[in-house]
């Protein structure tokens, strides 16, 4: 039958559009086999030998991501997002010099400060947001990786991905995106130049707060690429078959809730701009944030689920609104289908830079309405209380 060939949203829809060639069953099969039969010869019928390896579901939903990020990348799935994000560091040799962007993902900083040492990586933070910044940081044959957070976690800066990877190539320089946040439904750092994308599957991928997973995806099939891959299969950070089976599942509506969550979360940013309780609603959607003119270049579709608020009354007031919440969810993480609300300083500990007064949103799929007359009755009656 003659090739059609379909968008991103309609490959996402229907899984590939493969059907189980044993079957013929339209959903995906588990395939939970930790061992492949060997052949009197010695060989494999499909060259997999163990599961630590390779596994017929994980590569299934591998093959959609790729095909979802685009540019003919391939991709490695892992056990979490962090196990992706590590893979990458490991990847790197000693002594090898690493930029990072200064706002991101708590989780991958932690890491950074307490085994990049033993690792023998040099890590400077930089602000990637400020390419003179990045341009001055980079150290011309020691620095091997710009590692890229856009939308950043949790003041969601924006970096200009295009004019980072521009930079970093002409100094032989890898950048890898986290791209997360903003998920390939709303930005392809691949088609911006980027070398490697990481994702915490976690979130927006699965998207429904019930699987770990993460990836790591690379433009070329090249020999950095094979140590993480080599890396993955030898640390042993493989992904279950049932996690990757659930993943195919969630990515299945994963541009209906982007956009969705995309547009709740611009609605209910532009309503609580100018409230008498806030400083500030961090949302690179609204026109006044400083990356809203690259965010509107680099983003297709949306500005993505995830906001922040700064609260007057500080650190006081943000428990105060987190006491009236009935609509938001008091929990960590992100990306799922139901809407959270979270101190991130709180979580993040005592080495947080996060500011007392911020409280972290991620936007589901409710009633756009219902969250928005939350958040108004949790920030009036908050502001009531005594600033503690
Ligand atoms: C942007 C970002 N990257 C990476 C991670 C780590 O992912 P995981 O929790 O799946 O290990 C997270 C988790 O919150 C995240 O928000």
């Amino acid at each position: 039958m003659e090739h059609r060939p379909v968008s991103a949203e309609t490959l996402a829809a229907q899984g590939l559009g493969e059907a189980d060639p044993l079957s013929g069953g339209l959903a995906p099969v588990i395939n939970l086999s930790t061992n492949y039969e060997q052949q009197p010869d010695g060989s494999y019928r499909q060259g997999r030998v163990y599961t630590r390896a390779d596994n017929p579901t994980s590569e299934q939903a591998e093959r959609l991501l790729a095909a979802l990020e685009g540019g003919g990348c391939a991709c490695a799935l892992f056990g979490s997002g962090m196990a992706a994000a590590t893979a990458v560091f490991q990847a790197l040799l000693p002594g090898d010099h690493v930029l990072v962007s200064r706002v991101l993902y708590w989780g991958v900083r932690k890491w950074l400060a307490e085994f990049a040492l033993s690792w023998g990586l040099d890590v400077e933070f930089t602000d990637t947001a400020d390419l003179a910044a990045v341009s001055a940081a980079i150290r011309p044959g020691r620095t091997r990786l710009l590692w890229v957070e856009t939308p950043a976690n949790p003041m969601w800066e924006i970096t200009d991905l295009a004019a980072a990877c521009q930079l970093a190539h002409a100094a032989g320089v890898r950048v890898a995106v986290d791209n997360t946040v903003a998920t390939p439904v709303l930005t392809r750092p691949f088609e911006h130049g980027a070398d490697l994308v990481v994702h915490s599957a976690t979130k927006y991928l699965n998207g429904h707060g019930d699987v770990l997973a993460g990836a790591v995806l690379s433009a070329r099939r090249d020999p950095f690429w094979e140590r993480i891959r080599s890396w993955r299969r030898n640390a042993g950070a493989m992904p279950g078959p049932f996690e990757a089976w659930l993943l195919q599942r969630g990515m299945r509506t994963l541009f209906l809730r982007v956009h969705r969550a995309s547009q709740t979360a611009l609605a209910v940013a532009a309503g609580l701009r100018g409230h008498p309780a806030l400083t500030a609603v961090l949302y690179p959607g609204l026109p006044e944030h400083p990356g809203h003119q690259i965010a509107a270049r680099q983003m297709d579709g949306g500005f993505g689920g995830m906001l922040s608020i700064r609260l007057v009354g500080g650190v006081g007031a943000a428990q105060a609104v987190l006491d009236e919440v009935r609509v938001f969810k008091r929990a960590t993480s992100l990306g799922g289908v139901e809407s959270l609300i979270e101190h991130r300083r709180s979580s993040e500990g005592p080495s947080s830079p996060v500011p007392y007064d911020l409280l972290r949103l991620s936007i589901g799929i409710e009633a756009p309405a219902d969250l928005i007359a939350d958040l108004a009755a949790a920030l009036d009656a908050g502001t009531k209380e005594p600033v503690r």
